[in-house]
């Protein structure tokens, strides 16, 4: 699905970002892995997928600082072809009630969740345009479609990386590129073994399908999403969360 196309994605060391690589590079992508912490888990990634024939290499970058996100892009410029696919999927949490919210933890989670989208994608925005090709694909939340209790600076950046893909779906429209965002529910990954218990078993009760999605459910759809096989659907957020938010 995917043969003699260049993705990056940021967050890829581990969770849904390793997964989206991992899947990508099956279906035939060489892949720039973009970390922020774990250099050994990114190299472990691309050893993989260049086992699996693919080009891989890691870039260690932190998206939210826009000058390593300008030379992480020159880099991966100058190593790959070209940038076919781009994936914003790096992401924290820093999660509080209102009252306890430090404001340096409002502006953290927004520098890194949407200013970091933002930032990627200012950096291949002309690659993308000249090409007249490409899929832009954010990794937002259901918090960003129906809040979070304890979640405002996580929600308000979520729900601000849907507004920026659908700005940047009608910039690019024109020149063949989409850009869309996946709306992740409960998934089983580092971020949320994290979590509360007993909050968990809450929004366990309240999904219709009695799961916790995995990594690969969102991968898959990710998948989708850079294919040629959704060439007609730019702008759109799609759930996958078990139907919790219908
Ligand atoms: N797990 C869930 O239930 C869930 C639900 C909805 C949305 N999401 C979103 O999915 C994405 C992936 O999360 P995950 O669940 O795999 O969690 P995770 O914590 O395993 O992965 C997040 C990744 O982002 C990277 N990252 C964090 N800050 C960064 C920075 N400043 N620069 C570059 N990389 C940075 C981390 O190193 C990590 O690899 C996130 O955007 C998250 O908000 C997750």
């Amino acid at each position: 699905m995917l043969k003699g196309k260049t993705a990056v994605i940021t967050g890829a060391a581990r969770g849904i970002g390793r997964e989206i690589a991992f899947r990508f590079a099956e279906q035939g992508a060489d892949v720039a892995a973009i970390y922020s912490g774990s250099r050994d888990a990114a190299e472990e990634l691309c050893e993989k997928i260049r086992a699996l024939g693919r080009k891989a290499s890691s870039y260690r970058c932190d998206v939210s600082n826009p000058d390593d996100v300008k030379e992480t892009i020159v880099r991966i410029r100058s190593d790959f072809d070209g940038i076919d696919i781009l994936v914003n999927n790096a992401g924290i949490t820093k999660d509080l009630l209102i009252p306890q919210m430090k404001e340096e933890d409002f502006d953290r989670v927004l520098n890194v969740n949407l200013k970091g989208a933002f930032h990627m994608i200012r950096q291949t925005y002309m690659i993308f345009a000249r090409k007249r090709a490409g899929r832009i694909i954010n990794i937002s939340s259901v918090s960003g479609l129906i809040g979070g209790a304890g979640q405002a600076n996580y929600s308000a950046a979520k729900a601000g990386l849907i507004g920026l893909t659908k700005s940047v779906a009608r910039e690019l429209a024109g020149r063949n590129v989409t850009c869309n965002a996946i709306a992740p529910g409960l998934i089983d990954t580092s971020m949320t073994r994290e979590m509360n218990q007993q909050a968990k078993e809450h929004i366990l009760e309240t999904i219709p399908m009695k799961r916790i999605g995995q990594a690969g459910d969102v991968a898959n759809l990710a998948l989708f999403l850079a294919s040629d096989l959704s060439g007609y659907i730019t702008g759109e957020v799609i759930r996958v969360d078990g139907g919790l938010c219908m």
